[in-house]
């Protein structure tokens, strides 16, 4: 793991603050069937290496001070490592992920098990397909939602009536950009990293409105899913595969911390793919 210097934040004070996340260990991680374009079951896939490759992840998290829950890894689901898709949790409220591919479907179920039984209960449910955080993005007080290959649209105003919070819709037109948190990084309350291209031009508009000063990813930036990061207002951890993203990240005043996940890419999946986070309510 490499834990580069911090970079000198010019005229910015970012802020780390600690977040609880949850991660599905991939002790059953393979690559059996297709349903989005980086997966070829004729590719050898190392699950020693991908369960080496995630446990640097979980260290990353622990080191700078998050607390990573885990969610028990199910036989015969091998997606199940990409957690974010688990479902949506926002001011202590969950909402349960349905997914679009029958490959996938039965995960909808255990995680929502999991997340009641952490305590997250009741778990809400909405009517239509939606992949949990792999579409939906928390923003500070605004969720940005993905539509176009995976959640279905209707979706984003059952979230919004269950959180309270406003939901943005963006449609995403590229298949290699099939989930929003394939296209876009949260950074911080009010800063987000993007992928143009893999958006729509009227999703294109609503972003350059709402996010004037977005750090913008490049082809390059993308195609290693370099966008699929986690941050914590300070720290973000991302793959160390983007560099030119990750200068681009340095010099808005964030720390940029690399790590390798080539195997887990071959599911299509990246860092935040592999992370679900819980954030609380308040409390009283
Ligand atoms: N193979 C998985 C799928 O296609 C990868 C999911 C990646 N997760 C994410 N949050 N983008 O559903």
């Amino acid at each position: 793991m490499t834990i580069t210097e911090l970079a000198p934040a010019v005229g910015r004070d970012r802020a780390l603050s600690p977040r609880t996340y949850a991660m599905t260990r991939p002790s059953h991680f393979e690559v059996t069937y297709r349903i989005n374009p980086w997966m070829n079951p004729s590719v050898e896939v190392d699950t020693a290496l991908a369960l080496r490759q995630w446990n640097v992840l979980r260290e990353t998290y622990i080191q700078l001070g998050h607390s990573v829950s885990e969610v028990p890894a199910l036989p015969g689901l091998p997606d199940m490592v990409y957690a974010a898709n688990g479902g949506l949790v926002v001011g202590g409220i969950a909402i349960a992920a349905a997914f679009r591919h029958p490959q996938r479907q039965p995960e909808g179920a255990a995680y929502a098990a999991w997340l009641d039984s952490a305590g997250l209960g009741p778990v809400h449910t909405v009517s239509g397909i939606n992949e949990g955080e792999g579409d939906f993005l928390v923003v500070g007080d605004r969720i940005l939602a993905g539509t176009g290959f995976r959640t279905d649209r209707d979706t984003h105003r059952q979230v919004a009536a269950i959180t309270g919070l406003p939901v943005v819709s963006l449609e995403l037109v590229d298949p290699r950009y099939y989930h929003l948190d394939t296209a876009l990084g949260v950074l911080d309350e009010e800063t987000i990293t993007y992928y143009p291209d893999a958006f729509s031009p009227d999703a294109r508009r609503i972003l350059a409105d709402l996010y004037p000063t977005a750090v913008l990813a490049n082809d390059a930036d993308a195609a290693v899913l370099g966008l699929n990061l986690v941050s914590d207002g300070l720290n973000v951890v991302m793959t160390d595969a983007a560099p030119h993203l990750a200068s681009l990240l340095a010099a808005a005043g964030f720390n940029p911390i690399g790590v390798d996940l080539s195997e887990l890419l071959k599911g299509g999946g990246g860092v935040k793919c592999c992370t679900l986070e819980l954030r609380p309510g308040v409390t009283s």
